[in-house]
């Protein structure tokens, strides 16, 4: 088993250069594969996680060569995909199970989708009734709609799909599976959640008719099916949500001042800085190309004094995976602040409100866990203490960030599943305490 070991560090300077987005890491390998002819995809996320979607397509039929690192040569085969082998492993990807789920939906083969165990209980439920709907059919072998997943592709018709929950993931596998469908297929989000499907889809040469958000902030997606993806070279930004762990540690450290160049900021995912501006954060962003189908820039932050603040309702779907280090903010930040509306957090990688909330009380701060957040009183000094991350990433990563103001050592154990979305993350890490 892996640990980080952890101790009270100085502030933090210098540039830190965070891997590619996972998001579109995923989507890149998965249109590109769907396009017809050869893309080039470069500052690929070489994670596991994004790796699970290359295997993925490969098992497919989909010729992908790494020809340097993070770079990725696909050849499209334009929707013709080959029954695969044997069950496809999506290993700890949520992002590859949903979204393959709506390609899958279409295609004249059964394929069996395994996970490991995380991934074994995450709910599949959101994506099977509405593609069942449109006509796949679905076995969840784990029972309630858990995975292993069999995908037995059909002739589908369009559907207009109201999303109960604001899902990046639901929304993409409905549209995917749009794309083979004969008219039009939409999805109304209950409030704005991340768009890279519907900026990607565009920069493969799909049409889409991206409706104006309604008075409640609801917003509909269609595209008119059948359609094809043209190849396309694409060069993946930094993940923000890699970033996220370093804009707390720095913003919370006086004296610190680091440039992270690069960053993915398109405006659904850039509500970490929202949050931590409103903390009292000091973060710039310069050199944004605001014409990009994804924007980018380079983010630098000024270390001061934080804050509480309150995180809730249509916010929430833009700071979905920022929240384990906001709440690490929250916890070294003068003040309350209060974590709402986020239930979407207990069916994640593991149920993170309770491991948040049990991790911070481990290192002394107060926290109120409740059904949908919590609640800390934030600005006590942090205590170093012995932690579990439960095969969750962004657990690890947001409780080393913990550590860097903790009395004493913090130690967390089984951080092997970090490689999953950030597997620089150890080594910046060490950079930062050996500075
Ligand atoms: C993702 C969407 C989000 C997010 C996940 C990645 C995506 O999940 O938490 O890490 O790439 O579409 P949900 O769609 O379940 O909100």
């Amino acid at each position: 088993m892996q640990t980080f070991t952890v101790r009270h560090c100085g502030p933090i300077t210098g540039t830190i250069t965070v891997p590619g987005d996972k998001s579109m890491s995923h989507r890149s390998a998965m249109f590109a594969s769907l396009a017809e002819g050869r893309s080039v995809i470069t500052g690929f996320l070489e994670s596991e996680d994004c790796l699970s979607t290359i295997n993925a397509m490969r098992s497919l039929g989909v010729r992908i060569e790494r020809t340097g690192v993070g770079t990725f040569v696909v050849e499209g085969c334009g929707g013709l995909f080959s029954e695969p082998a044997g069950d496809v492993d999506c290993g700890n990807s949520g992002t590859t199970m949903r979204l393959l789920s709506g390609i899958l939906a279409s295609l004249p083969f059964p394929t069996r989708l395994t996970g490991d165990s995380s991934l074994s209980k995450r709910p599949m439920g959101r994506i099977i009734k509405p593609l069942t709907e449109m006509g796949a059919s679905f076995t969840a072998e784990g029972g309630d709609g858990k995975p292993p997943l069999v995908v037995r592709g059909g002739t589908l018709t369009p559907l207009s799909y109201e999303m109960p929950v604001a899902s990046a993931q639901v929304k993409s596998a409905i549209l995917l599976a749009g794309l083979s469908a004969s008219g039009e297929t939409s999805v109304v989000e209950p409030a704005a959640c991340r768009d890279h499907t519907e900026r990607l889809l565009q920069e493969f040469g799909v049409s889409l008719d991206l409706g104006a958000p309604d008075a409640n902030g609801r917003r509909c997606i269609a595209l008119t099916g059948p359609q094809r993806l043209k190849a396309r070279d694409f060069a993946v930004p930094g993940d923000i949500s890699s970033a996220a762990f370093w804009l707390v540690a720095a913003s919370a450290k006086q004296g610190s001042d680091i440039t992270m160049p690069g960053v993915g900021l398109n405006p659904t995912r850039t509500g970490v800085i929202s949050v931590l501006q409103r903390m009292g954060a000091k973060i710039t962003a310069s050199s944004v190309e605001p014409k990009a189908a994804e924007q980018l820039g380079t983010v630098r932050v000024v270390g001061s004094a934080l804050h509480g603040t309150v995180i809730e309702g249509a916010e929430i779907p833009n700071v979905i995976d920022e929240l384990p280090v906001l709440a690490v903010a929250g916890a070294l930040a003068r003040g309350t602040t209060i974590i709402r509306d986020a239930k979407e957090l207990r069916v994640k990688e593991t149920d993170r409100i309770a491991a948040v909330a049990g991790n911070l009380r481990a290192m002394g701060a107060t926290v109120t866990e409740t059904e949908d957040g919590m609640l800390i009183e934030g600005g006590h000094p942090l205590r170093g203490a012995r932690l579990q991350c439960f095969h969750d990433h962004r657990i690890a990563m947001a409780f080393a960030i913990a550590g860097l103001f903790a009395e004493g050592e913090t130690v967390i154990e089984g951080v092997e599943c970090v490689a999953t979305s950030y597997p620089t993350f150890g080594a910046t890490l060490e950079a930062v305490l050996s500075a």
